[in-house]
């Protein structure tokens, strides 16, 4: 596995002569950059507002970020816990909802998560199940188990059809990021790796590239995965096979959800701490 620069963006750093400087997605201005390329994003939304108004009970948003998802939940009335690893990512929900007392915000890993609560409905939306590798999608698992409602959903979506091609793709391109003025101009570089298993992809201001020196390279590894595979490893872990549906995207992606509930009952818990 290479570092958390593809070689197109080396290669394009080269010839500017600067120096790039890898920073996770979701950390510090990585974040500010996300808000701009998904914060109009409606995809799964409506989806994930029917499924909680299916249910009854406080709702778990699982890799919740910036609250794409969290956001209507709550102002839908719904009571939600938003678990993100990334305490920068949350900050931008705490902005969103100031004192909002139907949102609870948790910095943790959905790969082992202990929380006081037993949820209706655990959503892991925005095809983030691919930032954990196979090892980590078990632990999520068995930590969605432990905080399952009787009954309760465990929803996730997964990119599909053409969609799930792009994504196996080596690319690079030029786009336009929305944001003040107009927005700007960024490379965006996919590396396919491990096989075809992952895919590294980066971010890069082409102003910046331009200007040489040092440059900030915003960057995320992903697993590179599809819904049967998930739909296996679920049942293999104790959940129902799961339904599955495709999402109605306002743009061109394709993505599936998964929606399932434990087999044998949900093994909530005498080790689970208040968060
Ligand atoms: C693609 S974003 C999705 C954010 C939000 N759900 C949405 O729909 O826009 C992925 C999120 O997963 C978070 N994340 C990455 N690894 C994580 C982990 N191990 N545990 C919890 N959150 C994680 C990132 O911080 C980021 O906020």
């Amino acid at each position: 596995m290479s570092g958390l620069i593809t070689a197109a963006v080396r290669t394009r750093l080269t010839a500017a002569g600067a120096t790039g400087r890898g920073i996770d997605l979701y950390e510090g201005v990585g974040t500010d950059f996300y808000q701009h390329l998904v914060g109009a994003d409606r995809a799964e939304i409506r989806e994930v507002i029917a499924l909680a108004r299916s249910t009854d009970g406080p709702i778990l948003d699982i890799a919740a970020g910036t609250g794409r998802l969290t956001i209507p939940l709550v102002r839908s009335g719904h009571r939600v816990t938003a678990l993100d690893l990334s305490a920068d990512m949350l900050a931008h929900l705490h902005r969103a909802l100031p004192g909002e007392p139907q949102v609870r915000c948790v910095v943790g890993d959905m790969r082992d998560f202990r929380l006081a609560g037993r949820y209706a409905l655990a959503i892991l939306g925005a095809t983030s199940i691919t930032l954990l590798d196979r090892e980590g999608r078990s632990r999520l698992y068995r930590s969605v188990q432990r905080h399952l409602a009787d009954d309760g959903i465990f929803a996730l979506t997964v990119a599909a059809g053409a969609s799930a091609e792009m994504l196996a793709t080596p690319r690079e391109q030029e786009i336009r990021i929305p944001g003040p003025n107009g927005g700007e101009e960024y490379l965006f570089a996919q590396q396919i790796e491990d096989e075809g298993r992952t895919r590294l992809v980066n971010w890069v201001r082409t102003s910046d590239l331009a200007a040489g020196g040092d440059v900030t390279v915003l960057t995320s590894r992903l697993r590179v995965l599809g819904c049967d595979e998930l739909a296996e490893e679920l049942i293999a872990s104790g959940f129902r096979a799961p339904r599955i549906s495709r999402v109605r995207s306002h743009g061109s992606e394709d993505i599936d959800l998964l929606t399932t509930t434990a087999a044998g009952g949900t093994g909530g818990g005498d080790d689970r701490v208040p968060a």
